[in-house]
C-alpha cells in the first residue's frame, strides 16, 4: 500500500517512521514533510498548501495513495478529509464537522454534556459581563479558554483575577469571539489516543505530555515539550475506564449525530479524585507524545490506520506493545513559544542517534543554501530515547540531547523525571 502523510512536524516524521516499518506498506510519501522525514520517505517539498482540500484530493489522486493520513488540525478543520474520501481514497481523519469536537470548545462540550461524559463545568461567554460571572462562579485557579484554534496557546491558566480577565477581553475582542470559562481540574494529566472508524474504538497506550516551557512547569504554554509512555503511576484500568465512559460514549454521540468520527480521538484527560475528567478533545495525533507511544506500538501502524478508514477496525486483532518504556524530549529554537529564531544551525545528530535505543526526529528544520541542517520552527527535533524502564529511556534520551548543538536552543530537563522517581500521585478517590 502507499501512504500519503500531510504534515512537517515530528508528530508526523513519528508516523512515517512507523509506517515505513509496516511489511504491508510500499511507499511512503509526505507532503510537505521535513529534512528528517526526507530519510525515510518520499517528500513533497513544493506541496505546502495542505490546508487546501482540492489541492490535497488532487494530489492524492495524482500520487496514487491507498491511504492519506492527516497530521495537524488545521487541513481536518478545513475539510481535507472529506474531499479526499469524495474522491474515493480511504483517509484516516475526521471530516471538517466532526473535527469541530478539536476546533471549538464549546462544541466539544455541548457533545460532552450530551454523551454523559465527565469534563469540569464550564460556561460559555461571549461579554464580558458574562467572563466576570463565571469567574466569580468557578473561583481560583482560574481557567480560561480560548473558543477556537489557538495551538494549545489560547489557554490561561491563573490566580490572578486581572489576568484571567484581560485573556477574556483578548478572545473576545475578535469578530464571534468566545471564551469558556471552566472549573479548574485537580491531577496529573494524562493524553490518551484512540483510533476509530465512527463506531469501534482502539485505544493506544497512555502517555503524559509537559506542555509548559520550563522545567518544574513555569512559563508559558507550548505545543509540548516532552512526553513519555507508560505511565507506571497511573491506575491499572485507565484506558478501560476512559474507553467506557469518555471515549466510546463520545463517537457514538457523534455518529449519532450525522457527523461519525473517523481518526484519533485525542482525550486530553485530569486524573481527579472523582476520576478521568476530559480536559479537552483534540481530532487528531498530540505532539509530542505520538513520539513516545508510536516508539512502542509493536503492531504494524499501516494495517490500522487502513482499517480505521475503511470503516474495518473491528477485524483489527488487540494491539501489541513493546515492553520497554520511550521518553520524548523536544529539542527548542530560541525565543519558543514567544519569539522562536530560527536559522541556527544544527549540528550533532548522528551522534545523537548513536545513542543505544535513540531516535531523532525532525520538527522545525530545514536545509539552507551550503546544505546545512538550519532551525526553521519553535520546535526543532524531538529526541526519543527507549530503554526497559523510564529512568534508562530519559537517560539515554538526555545523553543523546546532550550531543545536539543548536546555539541557543532550549529544552526542558525534567521530562519524565517524576514518574521515573515514582512522585506522581493521582489523587485518592472521594465517595
Ligand atoms: P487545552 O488547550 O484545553 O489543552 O489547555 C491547555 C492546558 O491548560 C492543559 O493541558 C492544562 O494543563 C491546562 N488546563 C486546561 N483546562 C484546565 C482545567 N479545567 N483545569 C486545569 N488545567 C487546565
Ligand atoms: N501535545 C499537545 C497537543 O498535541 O495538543
Amino acid at each position: 500500500m502507499k501512504v500519503l502523510v500531510l504534515g512537517s512536524g515530528a508528530r508526523e516524521h513519528a508516523l512515517v517512521r512507523a509506517l515505513a516499518l509496516d511489511p504491508e506498506v510500499d511507499a511512503v510519501l509526505a507532503a510537505p514533510g521535513n529534512p528528517g522525514i526526507d530519510l525515510v520517505a518520499r517528500c513533497l517539498p513544493e506541496e505546502t498548501r495542505i490546508t487546501d482540500p482540492a489541492a490535497m484530493a488532487d494530489l492524492a489522486e495524482r500520487v496514487g495513495a491507498d491511504l492519506v493520513v492527516v497530521g495537524p488540525e488545521a487541513p481536518l478543520v478545513a475539510g481535507v478529509a472529506d474531499a479526499v474520501r469524495e474522491r474515493g481514497i480511504p483517509c484516516f481523519g475526521p471530516s471538517a464537522d466532526a473535527a469541530r469536537i478539536e476546533g471549538s470548545k464549546a462544541f466539544a462540550k455541548e457533545v460532552m454534556a450530551q454523551a454523559g461524559v465527565p469534563t469540569g463545568l464550564a460556561h460559555v461567554c461571549t461579554t464580558a459581563a458574562e467572563v466576570d460571572e463565571a469567574l466569580s462562579a468557578t473561583g481560583t485557579p482560574y481557567v480560561v479558554k480560548d473558543d477556537g484554534l489557538a495551538a494549545g496557546k489560547g489557554v490561561v491558566v491563573c490566580d490572578d483575577l486581572e489576568r484571567a480577565r484581560e485573556h477574556a477581553a483578548h478572545c473576545l475582542d475578535r469578530p464571534d469571539g468566545c471564551v469558556v470559562v471552566e472549573e479548574y481540574l485537580d491531577g496529573p494529566e494524562v493524553s490518551l489516543f484512540c483510533l476509530t472508524d465512527g463506531t469501534t474504538v482502539l485505544p493506544l497506550a497512555p502517555a503524559q505530555d509537559f506542555k509548559r516551557v520550563g522545567d518544574g512547569d513555569t512559563g508559558p504554554n507550548t505545543g509540548g515539550m516532552g512526553a513519555y509512555s507508560p505511565l507506571p503511576w497511573a491506575p491499572p484500568d485507565l484506558t478501560e475506564q476512559v474507553l467506557e465512559r469518555i471515549a466510546q460514549p463520545t463517537v457514538d454521540e457523534l455518529r449519532r449525530r450525522g457527523t461519525p468520527f473517523t481518526g484519533v480521538l485525542y482525550c486530553g484527560l485530569a486524573l481527579t479524585s472523582r476520576g478521568p475528567r476530559v480536559i479537552e478533545f483534540n481530532a487528531r495525533f498530540g505532539d509530542p507524545e505520538t513520539q513516545s507511544v508510536l516508539a512502542r506500538l509493536r503492531t504494524p501502524l499501516g494495517q490500522v490506520l487502513r482499517a480505521a478508514a475503511e470503516g474495518r477496525l473491528d477485524e483489527v486483532p488487540a494491539l501489541a506493545w513493546h515492553d520497554d518504556a520511550a521518553v520524548t524530549v523536544v529539542v527548542a529554537a530560541p525565543g519558543y513559544p514567544a519569539d522562536p529564531q530560527t536559522g541556527g544551525v544544527v549540528e550533532g545528530l548522528d551522534e545523537a542517534a548513536g545513542v543505544e535505543g535513540v531516535h531523532v526526529l525532525h520538527a522545525g528544520t530545514a536545509r539552507d543554501a551550503r546544505g546545512r541542517l538550519v532551525a526553521a520552527g519553535g520546535r526543532v527535533l524531538s529526541v526519543v530515547g527507549t530503554g526497559p524502564d523510564l529512568a534508562t529511556a530519559r537517560q539515554r534520551a538526555y545523553e543523546a540531547v546532550g550531543r545536539i548543538r543548536l546555539p541557543g536552543g532550549h529544552h526542558r530537563s525534567d521530562i519524565a523525571l517524576a514518574a521515573a522517581e515514582g512522585a506522581v500521585t493521582v489523587p485518592s478517590p472521594v465517595e
